[in-house]
């Protein structure tokens, strides 16, 4: 039995949702696989047990999360080669993300670590501003068929064309700048004391740790934060104020479970006819039915004829 290893990193859950899918599949197809998040416990991984190591992560400013690039450290390097997949949800479709992996790639490389594959799965936005439920509840159906193609995929050892091209980096690196947006935000982000109910759950829910109660009992965010979200997406009262982000916060999870089984929610927002914004998406939802068409996948959506992508 071949075993592997879900390395992940999620602020507001959607990659999580991803690994979860990725394990379900894998599992059926005959896997033993282990699920280890990147929070908390910072220990060496010994990755000698497994022949699959997948890493997933959440898209910020078209690079991992800097908190999955320290984490990615943690990885001793295996004493043979081990096969590598990434899984990297994010918000919008841009092909700047093509290149988000790159770098840690070329890290994980080091560890003896050889890349099949590199996927790209689109979900709601978690920053910016919230996706209406028709598109959530589309990017959610999606979510669980390409998770399947991808655990099919790893098991044939696919290989996909990397878009790792060199034309794509200039601004990859300059969007690095979102590293820095913890020290210039942390001393102004605060809690909206008219509306904080002093539950905590922020505190406890923040991955890095990084808000606290202060010693005056103010509750507050160091720079240790990694601008995950998590604490305003879940904030009960919508009081989290993320300082230069706070009008870019998505307050309220995505309630994807209910939606799937709403049937006023029309899943087909996206398709041939789409335009403005979500647009954009068109190429992927294209693309992405091609792989599930080339791999008898049924299509998690009907279209009618003129609509069809
Ligand atoms: C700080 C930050 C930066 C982001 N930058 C990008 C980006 O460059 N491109 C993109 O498509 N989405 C971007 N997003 C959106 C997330 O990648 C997307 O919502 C992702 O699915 C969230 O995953 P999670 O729920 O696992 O944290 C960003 C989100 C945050 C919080
Ligand atoms: S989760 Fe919201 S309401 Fe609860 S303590 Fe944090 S800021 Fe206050
Ligand atoms: S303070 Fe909020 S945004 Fe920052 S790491 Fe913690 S939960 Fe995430």
């Amino acid at each position: 039995m071949s075993k592997c290893l879900l390395y992940v990193f999620s602020g507001t859950g959607n990659t999580f949702l991803a690994a979860s899918f990725i394990k379900d599949e894998l599992t059926k197809l005959g896997y033993q696989v282990d699920i280890k998040k990147m929070e908390g416990d910072i220990t060496p991984i010994n990755i000698d047990a497994y022949d699959y190591v997948g890493i997933g992560f959440p898209i910020y400013g078209f690079n991992p999360p800097q908190v999955v690039m320290k984490y990615a450290k943690l990885i001793e390097k295996a004493k043979e080669k081990k096969k590598l997949f990434i899984f990297r949800t994010s918000g919008e479709p841009l092909m700047w993300n093509d290149i988000a992996a790159a770098r840690l790639v070329k890290r994980l490389r080091k560890k003896n670590l050889e890349l099949i594959i590199d996927k790209h799965l689109l979900m709601p936005y978690n920053i910016m501003f919230r996706y209406k439920d028709e598109v959530a509840k589309q990017l959610y159906l999606y979510l669980k068929v390409l998770c399947q193609l991808l655990a099919i995929q790893i098991d044939k050892e696919e290989k996909e064309e990397m878009k790792y091209s060199w034309y794509k980096r200039p601004l990859s690196f300059v969007a690095r700048l979102v590293y820095v947006v913890p020290y210039v935000n942390a001393p102004i982000a605060h809690v909206n004391k008219k509306k904080c109910t002093n539950c905590e759950l922020c505190i406890k829910a923040c991955p890095t740790k990084a808000m606290h109660r202060n010693k005056k009992g103010k509750i507050k965010i160091n720079h240790h934060c990694t601008v995950c979200m998590r604490c305003s997406m879940y904030c009960p009262s919508d009081a989290v104020r993320f300082g230069i982000l706070s009008h870019w916060r998505v307050n309220g999870r995505y309630d994807f479970k209910n939606l799937e089984a709403d049937p006023n929610v029309n899943p087909n927002y996206i398709n041939k006819k789409t335009k403005g914004f979500f647009k954009l998406f068109r190429k992927y939802f294209k693309e992405q039915n091609a792989l599930l068409r080339a791999h008898n996948i049924p299509l998690p959506i009907e279209y009618k004829e003129e609509e069809v992508l």
